[in-house]
């Protein structure tokens, strides 16, 4: 301490200043989120019709647009950050974008997968189209915000773009068309980086400044999934998930670190955050107990009980037909969807997503270790 009394005041004032701000939080106005049914706040559902009952019973107490009982990790950000849960863009009634807008919607994928979902195939909103939807967005917004009124209410300032945090959560459904179109990984994993980095760049050249980059959850404990597999011992690993589908969205997530290091290399003024949601997601499974949640490879709203309660003809909040094709077949419900981790078999329960939440908001899974707080802090290591 002593030789402080020798430095210039200016310069002590100066430090004490950068002190401040490297702890400071960042005031984030709006919230635009990229991604698949993870983050979809309901633009499936303005697009193709609303998910059945029981989908929102926990929290909305009907269904909301979100793939779960109740709230999304996007919803306890948008809270997290004092922001008002986002409207999709999709969404024609009652939207209201003045602190952001959601551009995910369920079942999409970064690649365009050219198969339609009445093919059985995937969301048409993939992340180009989601590009596309908020390049038109941000210009379109405005022209509505000057005409004033009511308007000015519903859209955001122009000063917000700037400010806003960008969110993504991409990757699943590529991950998933990649195994059942017996794709090679390597292949479809470099195509998919390649244009992650070119819309993100698209979105830095507008003057998007601060993101938050989910990676991709452990696809092999989805019971979704593992109903889909020939479950041998080999290929499971201690918390019952199977092995070769963790090991690819392994593979995505690394390729998937490596693009943000280089997106922080080519744009020094923008503050990239890197979340690590498959370990937490991972920790959350594979310690249920410990954490106070129960079954966690069962589905809490599915169909044919046992261990994964997962039927593919029958999906949560469904009916179907037997294989007779006589008797109508009705999806059950778990007692307690509380002490659940998978709501319907691919997406998790709002108990769930605000345990990740409360890990995942404090930065100690990320990199930089950014909390949601400090989004826009730049202090890589590298
Ligand atoms: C979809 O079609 C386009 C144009 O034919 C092609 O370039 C692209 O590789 C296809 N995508 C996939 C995932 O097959
Ligand atoms: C839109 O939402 C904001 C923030 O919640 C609120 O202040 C504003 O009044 C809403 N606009 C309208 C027109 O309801
Ligand atoms: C998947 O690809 C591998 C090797 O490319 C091949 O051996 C296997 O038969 C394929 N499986 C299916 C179901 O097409």
């Amino acid at each position: 301490m002593k030789f402080l009394k020798f430095l210039p005041p200016l310069v002590i004032l100066l430090s004490l200043l950068l002190l401040v701000s490297s702890s400071s939080c960042c005031n984030i106005p709006a919230l635009f989120n990229f991604g698949d049914s993870n983050s979809d706040t309901g633009g499936f559902s303005a697009a193709f019709g609303p998910l059945p009952p029981p989908y929102g019973e926990t929290y909305f107490g009907m269904p909301a647009g979100r793939g779960s009982d109740g709230r999304l990790i996007i919803d306890f950000i948008a809270e997290s950050l004092g922001l008002p849960y986002l409207s999709s863009y999709l969404d024609s009634l009652s939207a209201n974008f003045s602190h952001g807008a959601n551009f995910a919607a369920v079942g999409s994928t970064i690649i365009d997968q050219n198969v339609t979902l009445s093919q059985g195939g995937y969301s048409p909103f993939f992340l180009d189209a989601q590009l596309k939807q908020f390049l038109q967005f941000k210009s379109r917004s405005q022209l509505v915000y000057n005409q004033g009124g009511v308007f000015k209410g519903l859209m955001p300032k122009e000063a917000y773009f700037p400010q806003a945090l960008y969110t993504v959560d991409i990757g699943q459904n590529d991950l998933t068309a990649a195994i059942l179109g017996n794709k090679s990984a390597d292949k479809f994993i470099r195509n998919a980086m390649a244009e992650f980095s070119r819309v993100i760049k698209n979105i830095y050249e507008i003057g998007g400044r601060n993101f938050w980059i989910h990676n991709t959850g452990p696809l092999g404990c989805l019971p979704f999934f593992l109903v889909r597999v020939n479950l041998t011992p080999t290929n499971l690993d201690s918390a019952g998930c199977w092995i070769p589908y963790n090991k690819l969205a392994q593979q995505f997530n690394a390729k998937l670190y490596n693009t943000v290091i280089e997106l922080r290399r080519e744009f020094p003024l923008a503050a990239f955050t890197y979340v690590d949601v498959y370990s937490v997601k991972y920790l959350l499974i594979s310690q249920a107990q410990k954490y106070g949640f129960e079954e966690p490879l069962t589905a809490c709203c599915g169909y044919g009980g046992g261990k994964l309660n997962v039927d593919t003809r029958v999906r949560c909040g469904a009916t179907g037909k037997n294989v007779d094709g006589t008797k109508y077949l009705l999806s059950n419900l778990c007692k307690n969807p509380l002490k659940r981790v998978s709501w319907d078999g691919v997406h998790y329960t709002e108990a769930a997503a605000k345990w990740v939440f409360d890990r995942i908001s404090t930065g100690e899974y990320s990199d930089p270790p950014n909390s949601l707080n400090t989004v826009c802090h730049i202090n890589y290591q590298d």
